[in-house]
């Protein structure tokens, strides 16, 4: 069922669980991602990046996908569609495209000009019933072309944004996409409580949610955060499946070579590693 992420995120919130955004690169990661939330009862909601939509030939195309294929596997929990990292004119493009949720990413401009972009994305999104995630402070590392230097989060600015209305808040405590590296100093839970101060309801996004130690999402998650983005982890776990498949030769012997033999591997480490996280973020049943 394709619904915005607003009351999912209300619900996580008030329920102290987060729920889980994975991000998509094609329909096998897409059927995975669907198929483990179905039978877990979680609700989901799937991310998909500027550079991915490209990669898929176009928001359209995601978006007829999605739509399409949660109606053909009778997926009855609520699956959000989310535009991951978005620029202004890409959550246009979104918008018109039939998703159910945006992330505008304002957090390279300044303050102001963040707050003029996000409050006018804020009135089109609602009118339209989307949800709609706004960014301040920046995530460290690269993520398909965007990169951050991992700046922690003034809790002051983001009130400012949040009290525009938007669902949900991304704010940089020093987090990391991709890998963490071995120096990594950890999340800032003394910025993360001073935002939850500040922003009371608002449900707080930790993003690079990959490589994050149990213990700290147990924590984020007891101090405000609703939704934790993962993507990394997801094609690691495919890239490793994918790989001893090939090396043992599988690929070679009968019809290993058939493209639904060869992705099913991967597709298997996806659903497990879903798994793990929906179970590790509490989401597991809250459909
Ligand atoms: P990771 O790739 O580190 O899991 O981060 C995902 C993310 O934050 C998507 O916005």
């Amino acid at each position: 069922m394709l619904v915005s992420a607003t009351e999912m995120l209300k619900k996580a919130k008030e329920g102290h669980y987060a729920v889980g955004q994975f991000n998509i690169n094609n329909l096998e990661w897409t059927k995975s991602i669907l198929q483990t939330a179905q039978e877990l009862n979680s609700p989901v909601i799937l991310g998909v990046s500027e550079g991915a939509g490209k990669y898929m030939t176009g928001f359209n195309t995601v978006a007829a996908m999605v739509k399409a294929m949660d109606s053909d596997l009778g997926i009855t929990v609520p699956v959000a569609l989310h535009l991951d990292h978005g620029t202004y004119d890409g959550c246009y493009k979104c918008i018109k495209a039939g998703f159910t949720s945006i992330m505008f990413d304002g957090s390279h401009y300044p303050i102001d000009e963040n707050i003029a972009k996000t409050k006018e994305l804020v009135a089109v999104a609602h009118q339209l019933g989307l949800s709609i995630e706004a960014e301040v402070g920046s995530i460290g590392g690269e993520e398909d072309g965007v990169v951050g230097m991992g700046e922690c989060a003034d809790p002051d600015e983001c009130k400012q944004i949040a009290d525009l209305g938007v669902d949900m808040l991304a704010a940089g405590i020093g987090n990391i996409h991709g890998k963490y590296p071995a120096n990594w100093a950890g999340l800032s839970f003394e910025t993360l409580d001073a935002i939850q101060q500040k922003t009371g309801i608002m449900p707080l996004v930790l993003h690079g949610g990959t490589g994050i130690p149990d213990e700290m999402i147990a924590k984020a998650i007891s101090l405000g955060v609703a939704k934790i983005n993962v993507n990394t982890e997801c094609q690691l776990y495919f890239q490793e499946a994918t790989r001893k498949y090939i090396e043992a030769g599988k690929d070679l012997e009968g019809k290993g070579f058939d493209p639904r033999k060869l992705l099913a591997p991967g597709c298997e480490a996806i659903k497990e590693i879903v798994k793990i996280k929906m179970n590790l973020f509490g989401s597991v049943g809250k459909a």
